[in-house]
Order: structure tokens, then C-alpha cells, then sequence
């Protein structure tokens, strides 16, 4: 591994700081997917906005980010989506319940809409980016890809998070 820092993931950062290589695997060893929450604690309002704040920061195809997330509190509602998650207990003790929503089907008006946020951001017309915009509409709206309504809803579901045991 090279040190030079286009290459090397030694040179990953947070606030300045370095991460060295037996750190990145030593979190990743950490790491484990929670299957017993305590209902009783929640994550703190200052915690939630920054796991909040990822969801929105998620990446996907073409940037399109065909997706809704609805953050469900309400106990009654989480006990109904129990029996649609093999009954599992986190659905209802975990602090927050992310419920993802995604587009059945990619429409032609969510990548204008892409489009539209790009062009402003980088100061140009939308015309500039008909090219692409164009090339988005063709595979992902028509055809043999628009069939695929499935791919976009393979990538959701629901989501705990929540303080452990
Ligand atoms: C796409 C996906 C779906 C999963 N669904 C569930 C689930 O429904 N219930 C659950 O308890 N864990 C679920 N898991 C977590 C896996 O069981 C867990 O990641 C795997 O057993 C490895 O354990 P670890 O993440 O603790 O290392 C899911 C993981 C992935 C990637």
C-alpha cells in the first residue's frame, strides 16, 4: 500500500484526524447487526440527527435516490408492520423504525427533477444536461429496464436502529 494519498485508504479522514488501517478494520470488527434492543432507551435527539442526516446522504444509481424514509414512532403502527418483518421483536423495541418507500418505477418527472437540482447547483441550464438527462430517460423509463420494477424495491426495507443490551 502506497502513502500517497489518492491511493492509500490510510489516509481516510474524520475531522482531521487519520485513520490507520488496523482502526478501520478494528470498527468494522465492532460492528454487528443488533437483534435484541432495549426498548427502554432511545438514541439521543443529537445522535439521530447526524444517523438522520446519513440516510439522506445515501448514494444511488445516477444519483437519483428513488426513495422515502419514514421514521415510525407511533407503537400501534410498528406492531402492524410486525407480522411484514417475520415478527421480529426490534421492529417494535428499537428506538427509531426506518421504514424505506422507494419508485415502483423510475419516472421520466423524478429525473427532470434531478436534472433540474443539478443544473441549478452547478449554474446551467437544464438544456445543458439534456444529453444525459436523455440517455437516464431511455434506459431507466423504457424498454426492457422499465420492467424491472423490482430493482429499485430490492434496495429498501425496514430499518432499526437502536440502543443495545
Ligand atoms: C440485506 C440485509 C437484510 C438483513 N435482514 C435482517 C433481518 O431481517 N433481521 C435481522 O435480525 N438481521 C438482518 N440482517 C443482519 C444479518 O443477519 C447480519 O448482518 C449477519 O447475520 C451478519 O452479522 P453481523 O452484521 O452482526 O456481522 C440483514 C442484513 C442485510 C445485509
Amino acid at each position: 500500500m502506497t502513502d500517497n494519498p489518492l491511493f492509500s485508504i490510510k489516509y481516510v479522514t474524520m475531522k482531521g484526524t487519520f485513520m490507520e488501517h488496523s482502526q478501520i478494520i478494528e470498527a468494522l470488527n465492532w460492528r454487528y447487526a443488533t437483534k435484541k434492543f432495549d426498548s427502554s432507551r432511545k438514541i439521543s435527539e443529537s445522535d439521530w440527527k447526524v444517523l438522520e442526516e446519513s440516510l439522506h446522504m445515501a448514494p444511488s444509481s445516477f444519483g437519483l435516490q428513488p426513495w422515502k424514509f419514514l421514521i415510525v414512532q407511533n407503537p400501534a403502527v410498528r406492531k402492524q408492520l410486525t407480522p411484514a418483518s417475520w415478527n421480529q421483536t426490534q421492529i417494535e423495541d428499537c428506538s427509531h423504525l426506518v421504514v424505506v418507500t422507494t419508485l415502483r418505477k423510475m419516472t421520466v418527472e423524478h429525473i427532470q427533477h434531478l436534472v433540474d437540482e443539478t443544473a441549478k447547483t452547478r449554474g446551467l441550464e437544464a438544456s445543458a444536461l439534456s444529453t444525459y438527462r436523455d440517455m437516464m430517460v431511455n434506459s431507466l423509463t423504457q424498454g426492457q429496464a422499465a420492467e424491472f420494477s423490482n430493482f429499485w424495491t430490492q434496495r429498501a426495507g425496514l430499518h432499526c436502529y437502536g440502543v443495545f443490551t
